[in-house]
């Protein structure tokens, strides 16, 4: 493959907390094997509204009515061909700030239906509990990519089957430092992503 390929990672929470740091783990950990750049989005501290279905983007086709900074990552969801979502677990699912963003990409397809279709991606999902939902979490990630015509990787059988999958113990950045199972997740998960876009060679 001629070129270095974009990864971008999202981080749905709004705290500089677990999430974050799973996220940048992901792409640290790309950017010290593969001949990778990468793009890094969180929510934290940004003004991100919800889609209001006002059908907008399809009549105009010029991008989403709210000018809002999810502005800023629509580019980067375009240039990147692997995408990493990450998401707290709230009550089971992913958190509101990334299905706000999940939803809003329908700006992207209705201007350029092939948009986001064909690119890779992968989930990180970090919960206070050990079994907390993360699962749940990757398995909505993985749909919307599958929805919208993208490649769902997870790292595989015996320890990372949807993803990354990090138990906080509600110690944020701390936590997830601490478990040592979900790091190796995301290890493999991210391994994985790289042989299926082609970073690695084997
Ligand atoms: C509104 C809310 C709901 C939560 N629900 C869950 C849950 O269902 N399962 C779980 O394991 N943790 C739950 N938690 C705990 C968070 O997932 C946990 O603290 C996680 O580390 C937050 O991610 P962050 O560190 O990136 O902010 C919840 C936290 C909040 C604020």
């Amino acid at each position: 493959m001629s070129g270095e390929q974009v990864v971008l990672g999202v981080c749905g929470s709004p705290r500089k907390g677990g999430t974050d740091y799973a996220v940048r783990y992901a792409l640290q950990r790309l950017e010290e094997n593969y001949r990778v750049s990468t793009r890094y989005f969180s929510v934290r501290g940004k003004t991100i509204h919800f889609c209001v279905h006002c059908d907008y983007c399809i009549k105009k086709k010029r991008g989403c009515i709210h000018q809002d900074d999810l502005q800023d990552l629509y580019p980067l969801m375009e240039e990147a061909s692997v995408w990493i979502l990450g998401s707290p677990v709230y009550h089971g699912h992913v958190s509101a700030q990334l299905k706000a963003v999940l939803d809003r990409t329908r700006a992207l397809f209705a201007m350029r239906p092939r948009a986001i279709s064909g690119k890779l991606g992968a989930g990180i999902a970090a919960g206070g509990d050990r079994n907390g939902g993360q699962e749940t979490v990757l398995g909505t990630i993985a749909d919307f990519y599958l929805i919208n015509g993208m490649f769902p990787v997870g790292g595989g059988a015996f320890g990372a089957n949807w993803g990354g999958s990090i138990w906080t113990a509600d110690r944020g950045s701390e936590g997830t430092a601490e478990d040592a199972e979900g790091l190796r997740s995301i290890r493999r998960t991210v391994d994985k992503l790289a042989r299926a876009s082609g970073l690695a060679s084997s």
